[in-house]
């Protein structure tokens, strides 16, 4: 799947990225943000390469699954990954959207415009979509607050256990943010 915004060409991780997803997922500063401690920080190319090929195998397994690289149309850089998966341990196949940039590419809006593109294709889809973070990551709030999604406060979360901020948004929400 391919999604084209007017800054940013979404599409799957090839190999030849391999170095751009190390560099990202080396970084503390951006891995303590997507799960639960102990991190563990992205060591090699070798690494790289099977979180690259691990997307591939999520697309074919649902079509509607999807982690893309968010590539600058501009300079050809990757900025880094928007998802939208099936949370951990989803019993009623309940789907998420996240996402998380390079930090040499926060600051310029590419994560808002390629979660509108995102959600734009998805949620036809899939009907809804929930958004959980950890309840200090203003940066990721203030995007999901950007897109209108609904936000529910902070409260136990019941797919990583523990407290989340969450926010949920609909197919009918969505279409009717986009029209206004
Ligand atoms: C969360 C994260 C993706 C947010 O990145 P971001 O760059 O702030 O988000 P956006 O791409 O939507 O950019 C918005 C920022 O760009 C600015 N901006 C600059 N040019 C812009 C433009 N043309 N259009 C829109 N916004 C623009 C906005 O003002 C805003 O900056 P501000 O927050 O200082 O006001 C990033 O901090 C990150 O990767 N964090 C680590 C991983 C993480 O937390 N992931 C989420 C886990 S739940």
């Amino acid at each position: 799947m391919i999604i084209e915004t007017e800054r940013l060409v979404l599409r799957p991780f090839t190999d030849a990225d391999a170095e751009r997803v190390l560099d990202i997922h080396s970084r503390l500063e951006v891995i303590r943000w997507l799960d639960d401690p102990p991190w563990t920080p992205m060591a090699d190319l070798d690494e790289a390469r099977a979180w690259i090929a691990n997307w591939q195998r999520v697309h074919e397994k649902d079509e509607r699954d999807v982690g893309l690289a968010i590539e600058v149309r501009e300079t050809g850089v990757v900025a880094g990954t928007i998802m939208a998966v099936p949370l951990p341990k989803a019993q009623h196949g309940e789907k998420q959207v996240g996402w998380h940039l390079h930090p040499d590419c926060v600051g310029h809006g590419y994560v808002t415009e390629a979660a509108s593109a995102l959600l734009d294709h998805v949620l036809p889809l899939v009907g809804n979509l929930w958004c959980d973070m950890f309840a200090d990551n203003a940066p990721s709030a203030a995007v999901a607050r950007r897109l209108g999604l609904r936000e529910l406060g902070v409260r136990p979360d019941p797919w990583y256990g523990g407290e989340s901020l969450m926010f949920h948004v609909t197919r009918d929400e969505w279409q009717a943010r986009r029209s206004a």
